[in-house]
């Protein structure tokens, strides 16, 4: 057996197999690699995904600052339990203008990625301010303090400006009307100028405090979690 005659002077020889494994791993590499560089996406766009409004990229700060993820995950996989709990499974462009993403690595509370418009705002509320109050099993810390911390949205422009820098789509207008946007989102019946440059938002006093508050932006953020993309009609692209 010729053939495997010349695998056996592989074997015997370290030096020559160390060095063919090595070609094999480039070659590999290069194949898998190389393509990455001439895509413009390796994302499939899908439609309804679109950047965080001002007040919902607020509230993600303070997700990140608070350190949810460290409880929470933001990623549904596709196994029928997950999907069954939770919802469909999350899609790679549902976290595209995450920055850093939020997926997570463990679940001490359950995944969020589509808490969305699950609970009413009162009960964000109350669990936000007081989780035992709403589940009294709850191991989850109080974060009362977001309803007494009033948010100036002097920098939300700039915090955005940063996003763009990093990719996420931000337009020149939507980095002027921030402050703008960031209050009216906040506000019964705020201005629908919101809900034309970022669709889906959702308008409203969030905690019922007129004031523009850590709960307001937290909770405008929980919210829309999961909402954007409308299930009922998408179909994953089987080309790619
Ligand atoms: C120490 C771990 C821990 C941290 C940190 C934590 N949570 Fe939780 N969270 C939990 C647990 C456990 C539950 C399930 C019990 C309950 O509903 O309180 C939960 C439940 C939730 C729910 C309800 C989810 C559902 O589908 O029922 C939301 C919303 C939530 N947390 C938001 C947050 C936010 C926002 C933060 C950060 C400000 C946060 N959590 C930080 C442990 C945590």
């Amino acid at each position: 057996m010729a053939a495997l005659d010349g695998h056996k002077k592989i074997e015997k020889n370290a030096t020559l197999l160390l060095a063919l494994s090595f070609a094999v791993v480039t070659v590999g590499g290069v194949v898998e690699i190389a393509p990455l560089f001439y895509l413009d996406n390796t994302i499939e766009e899908v439609e309804g995904v679109r950047p965080y409004s001002p007040l919902e990229l607020a509230g993600r700060e303070i997700y990140v600052r608070e350190g949810c993820y460290v409880c929470h995950s933001q990623m549904i996989r596709p196994m029928r339990d997950e999907v069954e709990r939770y919802g469909h499974y999350s899609l790679a462009a549902e976290s595209m203008y995450d920055h850093p993403f939020q997926w997570g690595s463990k679940r001490t509370g359950p995944d969020l990625a589509r808490v969305g418009g699950r609970y009413s705002d009162e009960w964000h509320v109350d669990h936000l301010t007081d989780p035992q109050s709403v589940v009294p099993e709850s191991v989850m810390p109080a974060y009362g303090y977001f309803s007494d911390r009033v948010i100036d949205p002097e920098h939300i422009g700039d915090l955005m400006s940063t996003h763009r820098l990093v990719g996420v789509p931000y337009t020149d207008e939507m980095i002027e009307q921030a402050q703008y946007d960031f209050v009216q989102q906040a506000t019964d019946f705020g201005d629908d100028a919101v809900a034309e440059r970022y669709p889906g938002a959702q308008i409203r006093d969030f905690d019922g405090n007129p004031a523009v508050t850590e709960m307001d932006a937290m909770i405008a953020y929980l919210q829309m979690l999961g909402t954007l993309v409308d299930f009922s009609t998408f179909t994953p692209d089987e080309s790619r």
